[in-house]
């Protein structure tokens, strides 16, 4: 049996590391830790609930949008505010725009070194990839010269000697077999991806002001001056080179602008990116069989497509329990609970209790080893995430729980999608409960959602037309209006999966607050019973060819995305406690 540490994990969102014991040349346990103590909800107490969505997406600086977007929904929900529909589709944009490119840089830039080789993709023939790339997508720009120039730009980064993410991978590892042309195509794009997000970025700039951490959130709405004379508003006798920079967001040319920058989005996912993923599904298709995890998936819904106090959602609501793909069981806020009884926290002496997050709270208190990190084992408590549960059981969140959602509610999109995609990979709907199945559906659902970006543009078009440009409640920002007391939640989606924000409101003031992320569900360390978390799970029965380059426990690992930065919500080495921290891959020193 071999121990083997991955400290810190890297190509993930925050501070993670993962334990895992080896035997016969399979992963028999694993412990998932968030190393990294953020402390964000105690910063929240006492803070102007107004600003709560502003501090809350301080917690992580990739998902950033997602805890704005829970945060002032929560406080939303606690004094009764309902939004207008101008403002509900500005929220969708924002929050569906930046999915998509959130999956996109997942794959290429986080997942796709753990399947492609450095080396192999600069040796591809760029003709023979052309021809690879043709049989996988009609894209037109895959031609010779791009795979050559992409080749070309790629070796004059490893010969400059410093070649930063590409130093230290697991290049020609044995797990590692995808042919060369393969490998060079997802290699030109993975170049290009840097690209696409460069530009789309400009989707958050214009509607939240800058990114990331967008800053036209609002109590009651968004923050964005609705055009003057409605979306026809021309911005005559402005400065051309201005306007060229800075259009307002909601006039006829920021509109526009905004439509071409999903289009190049949706473009990338349909040409590039869901081709890519099945050319590397079709190749890796034994990891179907790998990575399943517990089989119980739960989803809160989110991107709302009415106005009415249930609406319609594009991403379902529900969970899928015990691998059970013929029926949806329902959400219920009062079902989430989290406990510490392996967490760095104390829950006033009953830390194996269940703590509903209303009533929830967040007390460090650090019992993890002191002397230099070699093994957790040993440690009861050993990671800064609390363990959520859902009626006392670990549920998986994410791209892939939402698909099986979507899927098990019966005929529809998600089933139609899921089927043609099994279809296409010989395996059936049960093999996507799997670490190929997590970073599939991560496609698909970037596909979904990439599709109903312009259709929303289009919608706030043409209620702009209409002469509604509500786009706040502009009561609901006096807390002269508020309750004195109120309480409050919301529960949505972001990237990764299942977002909820908690908030207690005592005279316009943050009384308590707490948050629950989906890295928080799928990372969670085990719970007071001894059941190990989603990812924990889902690592047993991993392959390790070579447990001093274990590419395959990263797979499984990358294949929820995890943000530990948003789970754990300073680096606290106190006076005799030493981090040790080990750069096994990928890391830039
Ligand atoms: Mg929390
Ligand atoms: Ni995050």
């Amino acid at each position: 049996m071999t121990r083997i540490a991955i400290d810190p994990v890297t190509r993930v969102g925050g501070h993670l590391r993962i334990e895992a014991e080896v035997t016969n040349g399979v992963v028999t346990d694993a412990w998932s830790s968030g190393t990294m103590f953020r402390g964000i909800e105690l910063i929240l107490r006492g803070r102007d609930a107004r600003d709560a969505w502003l501090l809350a997406q301080r917690v992580c600086g990739t998902c950033t949008g997602v805890h704005a977007l829970a945060s002032v929904r929560a406080v939303e929900d606690a004094i009764g505010v309902t939004i207008p529909r101008n403002a509900r589709l500005i929220r969708n944009i924002l929050a569906g725009s930046q999915l998509v490119q959130d999956h996109v840089v997942s794959f290429y830039h986080r997942h796709a070194l753990d399947w492609v080789d450095l080396p192999a993709g600069l040796s591809a023939d760029p003709v023979a990839t052309s021809a690879f790339a043709r049989s996988v997508s009609e894209r037109p720009l895959s031609n010779p010269s791009y795979f050559k120039n992409a080749q070309d730009r790629l070796a004059r980064f490893i010969d400059s000697g410093q070649p930063g993410p590409f130093a230290n991978g697991y290049w020609s590892h044995p797990a590692i077999t995808l042919p060369p042309e393969a490998s060079l195509m997802v290699l030109a794009h993975y170049l290009e991806a840097l690209d696409l997000q460069r530009r789309t970025t400009r989707i958050g700039a214009l509607l939240g002001g800058k990114n990331p951490h967008p800053q036209t959130f609002l109590v009651g709405g968004m923050a964005l001056s609705p055009p003057w004379g409605g979306p026809k508003h021309s911005m005559a006798g402005e400065h051309p080179q201005q306007l060229e920079r800075t259009p307002e967001a909601l006039g006829a040319r920021g509109l526009s602008d905004l439509g071409d920058l999903m289009t190049q989005l949706r473009t990338f996912v349909e040409q590039v990116y869901v081709p890519d993923v099945l050319a590397i599904a079709g190749h890796y298709v034994d990891w179907a069989g790998i990575g399943r995890g517990l089989g119980s998936y739960l989803s809160f819904g989110d991107l709302p497509e009415d106005d009415a106090s249930q609406p319609a959602l594009l991403l379902p609501s529900g969970r899928v329990v015990d691998a059970d793909l013929t029926k949806v069981a329902m959400v219920d806020q009062a079902g989430i609970a989290e406990t510490v009884a392996h967490s760095h926290y104390s829950y006033d002496g009953d830390d194996d209790a269940l703590r509903p997050p209303a009533e929830g709270r967040t007390e460090p208190r650090y019992a993890g080893p002191k002397a230099p990190v070699i093994s957790l084992e040993g440690s009861a408590k050993y990671s800064w995430l609390k363990a959520p549960r859902y009626q006392g059981q670990p549920m998986e969140v994410g791209p892939l729980a939402r698909l099986l959602v979507g899927y098990a509610a019966g005929p529809g999109d998600a089933r139609a999608r899921v089927d043609g995609v099994v279809a296409r990979l010989g395996i059936g709907p049960d093999a996507l409960l799997s670490t190929l199945g997590r970073t599939v559906a991560r496609a698909i659902e970037a596909q979904v959602v990439a599709g109903r970006l312009g259709g929303w543009i289009g919608d706030l078009t043409a209620n702009l037309a209409t002469g509604d440009l509500a786009i706040a409640d502009v009561a609901a920002w006096d807390p002269a209006t508020w309750p004195r007391a109120a309480q409050g939640w919301a529960l949505g989606e972001g990237p990764r999966g299942a977002v909820g924000h908690w908030i207690r409101i005592v005279d316009g003031r943050i009384a308590d607050y707490q948050i629950v992320d989906a890295s928080t569900w799928n990372a969670s360390p085990r719970d007071a019973k001894g059941g190990r978390g989603p990812l924990e799970e889902a690592l047993v029965g991993t392959p390790v060819a070579d447990p001093a380059r274990p590419v395959e426990i990263l797979r499984t690992v990358r294949s929820f995305d995890p943000c530990p930065a948003c789970a754990v919500h300073l680096l606290g080495a106190g006076p005799g406690v030493r981090v040790d921290l080990r750069l096994l891959e990928g890391a830039v020193r």
